[in-house]
């Protein structure tokens, strides 16, 4: 079985395929503007927070669910438990579509910034010209759909070449250039004159400023950066040998999708007040404001366009496990071959992504719950979808399979670790996401 479906050749491949999951524009977009917009330090400690407790332990157990099974989602829940739990997996399925759909609209505008960077225009830190660039450019439904279908095509290619061929050799070597460009990067945002007013906002708590949305947009973030809830991670978790440690490979994931988070929000935030620009003024945050910064590094000009590249791969390694979780399901439980589910599926994931290409622009003015077609689908999939995945799986592994699980993680050793992750699972993690869903509404 594990022969057939493909295995990742090292833990040092998995774990650089899982961050390349985790990380992504959860990271660089995302959370900047969540952060900017749910007032700052506050937001930052709670999404520390539930980053190592909630996030760690569910990434654990997701990681643990894929492995035991070998299969995907639908799959793995019905493997091993079945009836009503094999629901759980089928909203994972659903979550990935409905993600990725909107996910790569948002790919595209990386790919598109990609040129733009190279261009005279961008050679400006005038935020509001920038910003009128940036809502020019997403009004534009040519362009939006045209990158939409690039940033898919190119997804589509990678997910066909399969798992050992095509995830894990991208993911290898782009993840530590990502890295160091994000470093200096950082520092030039920090050494910008006004820049430290940012770092009073994104560090210093007002607790004032936190409201339940606050706390439900720190849970959401970090369901969705961690790439949680929906079965991206036990997909991949399917695909990993039985010989490695689950605890310290989810440690690691989380300890690097936490600090590029980190150094996106030491690099976007600065760079907002150096350039009085508005931290709440949402999607756009890092569009607007990483061009300015460029435009005052020497060799800004080369440095921008390769960024913008950088970053539409790590947008790429994310939405490969999201295509990657539904194509899984289409193997293993409908019998399809890898190709043509994956163009199969990577073309309806298009469609479903052509209103969210249309939100900013020609259908700008549709909007229910106040929210244009993209925010519908961003609050659908990571303040629903994600979080009640988190508290399946929970509760999945924590009560439904709990011995099971306890020897695939621990193998059976009654460790205080295993016994703090058992608790996590059982009560808190559940209560608290619980909790926190409700006063949300
Ligand atoms: N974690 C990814 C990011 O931060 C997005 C993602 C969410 C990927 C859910 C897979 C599953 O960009």
């Amino acid at each position: 079985m594990s022969k057939h479906r493909g295995e990742f050749g090292s833990r040092f491949g998995f774990i650089l395929a899982a961050a390349g999951s985790a990380i992504g524009l959860g990271n660089i977009w995302r959370f900047p503007y969540v952060a900017g917009d749910s007032g700052g330090g506050a937001f930052l400690i709670l999404y520390l927070g539930m980053v190592f407790t909630i996030g760690f332990s569910v990434m654990v157990g997701e990681l643990a669910i894929g492995r035991a099974a070998r299969r995907n989602p639908v799959g793995a829940f019905a493997t091993l438990k079945g009836g009503a739990w094999t629901y759980v997996g089928y909203m994972g399925v659903l979550a990935g579509f409905v993600i990725l759909s909107y996910y790569s609209v948002i790919g595209g505008w990386t790919l598109a910034y990609t040129w733009a960077t190279l261009g005279p225009l961008l050679d400006s830190s005038d935020t509001g010209k920038l910003g009128a660039y940036f809502s020019d450019f997403i009004s534009d439904p040519t362009q939006t759909i045209a990158y939409h279908a690039l940033f898919m095509v190119i997804t589509i290619a990678i997910v066909m070449g399969g798992i050992e061929k095509g995830i894990e050799r991208a993911a290898k070597f782009l993840m530590p250039v990502l890295f160091v460009m994000l470093v200096a990067l950082c520092i030039r945002a920090l050494t910008l004159p006004g820049a430290w007013a940012g770092v009073e906002f994104f560090v210093i708590p007002d607790w004032s400023r936190v409201n339940a949305d606050t706390v439900n947009a720190a849970l959401s973030q970090a369901f969705f950066s961690l790439s949680l809830g929906m079965g991206a991670l036990l997909t991949y978790g399917s695909y990993l040998s039985r010989r490695e440690r689950l605890p310290g490979v989810a440690m690691w994931v989380t300890s690097l999708d936490t600090s590029i988070a980190l150094l996106a929000g030491f690099l976007i935030l600065p760079a907002v007040f150096a350039f009085g620009y508005d931290p709440a003024a949402g999607p756009g945050l890092t569009f607007v404001t990483l061009p300015a910064v460029f435009s005052k590094m020497p060799g800004g000009g080369l440095f921008g366009p390769v960024f913008f590249a950088l970053l539409s791969l790590a947008a790429l390694t994310s939405a490969v496990s999201l295509l990657e979780t539904v194509v899984a399901y289409a193997i293993d439980e409908k019998s399809a071959a890898r190709k043509p589910a994956t163009l199969a599926m990577g073309l309806v994931i298009f469609f479903i992504g052509v209103p969210s290409a249309l939100s900013m622009g020609p259908w700008a003015d549709i909007k229910l719950f106040g929210k244009n077609f993209l925010d519908l689908m961003d609050y659908l999939a990571s303040n629903l979808l994600l979080p009640f995945g988190g508290i399946a799986i929970a509760i999945f592994v924590g009560w439904a399979v709990s011995q099971k699980m306890l020897d695939e993680v621990f193998g059976g050793r009654q460790t205080l670790l295993a016994k703090a992750w058992l608790w996590m699972l059982r009560t808190v993690a559940p209560a608290a996401i619980i909790w926190i869903l409700i006063s949300g509404l």
